[in-house]
């Protein structure tokens, strides 16, 4: 096969982008244009790959610097121009060249094969790739006999000629020669003052070149991207074609027109995407995930058989093992996850190494940020981290620790510790209505197993089995007066507490003792 070096031109202004950036490093789909075409580019492994650059050529070379060379256009003059400038660059270059745009995303790898298969079957000297799509500006002009005979702009067309439905893309595979003999021919006798690049196909006609079409099968392909209309037109293209790309591995979309996937995620088979679903970068899921309904995942690994969401954000750099469930409300961020872990509602997990078989209860988290540095934690396999628990990095939780909840943890816990660092609960009885300064509501009391459950979050110590007290059995009326003066209260109380808790329910409920409280100790 002919050797191919490749020209990508990409140093127009990009004005109508009204953007800061330079037009090729807007990204579609994830992923920037410019990466795109040399994605593209590459497959055909090039003998050489040249990029013509001109406003923001040090962004755009900074990026690129390893994957091409560039020439710097430091006048846009035009496509031909352009061109003119990149062979002057390269003089060496023989075989073919392909011209690319930088701004034209879409193009398929396998056009460009079946363009250079045209080229060599018709021994064409030019060959360009041509499309039926009125918005293209670059029209063919045939001849009686149907031979193409030049390109004229739309600005330079008559209306005859901008009748004409057949149009350039701009993409041509043009030996190096005639290539160089046509660029050098350019005059700029044009409405825009340029040197047109399409001029050299009317110059190979004249010299006796064979010049060729080959029309493209799916016009959107050549979609350029010159405003931010353009760029989300051209998105919603590629869009479609990546989840149609997964859908064919196997993927199940729920909606297919409704989901935000990069050109650069990954997606195993079996797995499920609901609606409003947006996975970005180099994310990477296994076979059988379920993402359900408005979550973000980036940049993110994820096993097998995985369940995220509703409405869950993995920042970028987590890792989940398989089995692994995460929760409505929940955040991640570059943490493992070990397998079958599980983090089901509200939370916040931060720079933590999690072992597997995890438990998050509702509103852990993993404090990763003091306001001045961030730092990590390790969570050991089959630890419990019980609702609303902190756990303020540094600190390792050993395997099987457990974490009561409400707990603000901020040592290390070891292996089969209960950790509990939380204010105990008293009830105050009749605080409210003395408040209020009315009689305490008829109201039965809790049980007292009920009381004992705001209390015992572990499993309880032996003694903890110990008889429980005995429900108030004073009347409403005295209980306002006395909250404390339950039959286990009375014979339990030594003189002083007595007095202090007769004395606190006049003046400072805060003070008084319950049995509860009494209880509370014993924990
Ligand atoms: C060009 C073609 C037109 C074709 C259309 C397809 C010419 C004169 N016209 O028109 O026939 O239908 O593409 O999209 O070639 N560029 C440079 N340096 C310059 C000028 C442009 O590098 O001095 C680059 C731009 O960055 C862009 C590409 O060349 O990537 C095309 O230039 P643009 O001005 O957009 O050409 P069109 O008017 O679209
Ligand atoms: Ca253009």
């Amino acid at each position: 096969m002919n050797e191919i070096a490749v020209i990508v031109l990409a140093a127009g202004q990009g004005t109508r982008m009204k953007s800061r950036r330079a037009k090729v490093l807007h990204e579609v789909c994830g992923v920037a244009m410019l990466e795109h075409v040399l994605q593209t580019a590459e497959s055909l492994s090039p003998s050489r790959l040249a990029v013509v650059v001109g406003r923001d050529a040090d962004e755009v070379q900074k990026r690129y610097a390893e994957r091409a060379e560039f020439v710097l256009q430091a006048e846009q003059r035009g496509t031909g121009h352009a061109v003119r400038v990149a062979l002057a660059a390269l003089p060496e270059l023989s075989g073919d060249v392909l011209i690319l745009y930088g701004d034209t995303p879409l193009l398929r790898a396998q056009t460009i094969e079946r363009m250079v298969a045209a080229k060599r079957e018709r021994s064409a000297d030019l060959l360009l790739l041509s499309a039926h799509a009125p918005s293209i500006p670059g029209i063919l002009v045939r001849d009686a006999e149907g031979r193409l005979e030049r390109i004229v702009e739309s600005q330079d067309a008559t209306p005859a000629e901008l009748a004409i439905p057949e149009r350039n893309t701009g993409v041509y595979l043009v030996s190096a020669k005639l290539l160089r003999d046509g660029v050098a021919s350019l005059t700029p006798h044009n409405a825009q003052g340029e040197l047109y690049l399409t001029d050299v196909v009317g110059h190979a006609v004249r010299h006796g070149f064979r010049v060729e079409t080959l029309r493209v099968d799916d016009a959107d392909e050549c979609l350029g991207v010159n405003t931010r209309r353009e760029l989300a037109a051209a998105s919603r293209v590629l869009r479609r074609r990546i989840v149609e790309r997964l859908m064919d591995e196997g993927v199940t979309f729920i909606d297919p027109d409704a989901v935000y996937v990069d050109a650069t995620v990954r997606i195993g088979r079996d797995s499920v995407i609901e609606p409003g679903v947006v996975i970005t970068g180099r994310s990477r899921l296994g076979e059988g995930c379920h993402i359900k309904a408005g979550c973000v995942i980036e940049d993110s690994r994820i096993g097998d058989d995985v369940t995220i969401g509703p409405s869950a954000h993995l920042r970028p750099g987590n890792e989940l093992a398989s089995k692994v469930k995460v929760g409505n409300f929940v955040e991640l961020k570059n943490s493992k996850l070990g397998e079958g872990t599980k983090a089901a509602h509200l939370g916040y997990i931060g720079d933590a190494d999690v072992g597997a078989h995890v438990n998050f209860s509702c509103g852990a988290i993993v404090v990763n940020y003091d306001g001045y540095k961030k730092t990590r934690s390790t969570i050991g396999d089959h630890a419990f981290v019980g609702c609303n628990a902190n756990l303020v990095s540094p600190i390792e939780v050993a395997p099987h620790a457990f974490i009561a909840a409400g707990s603000t943890i901020t040592k290390s816990v070891p292996s089969d510790a209960l950790a509990i660092a939380r204010d105990r609960q008293r009830n105050i009885e009749g605080w409210v209505a003395r408040k209020e300064g009315r009689a305490p509501a008829r109201v039965p009391r809790p049980a007292p197993e009920a009381e004992a459950e705001v209390v015992v979050v572990a499993p309880p110590a032996p003694e903890a089995s110990a008889p429980k007290a005995a429900p108030s059995e004073a009347g409403p009326r005295a209980a306002a007066k006395r909250p404390v003066k339950t039959k286990r209260a009375k014979s339990a109380a030594k003189k002083p507490v007595k007095k202090a808790a007769k004395s606190a329910a006049k003046k400072k409920p805060a003070r008084a003792k319950t049995p509860a409280r009494k209880k509370n100790r014993r924990r």
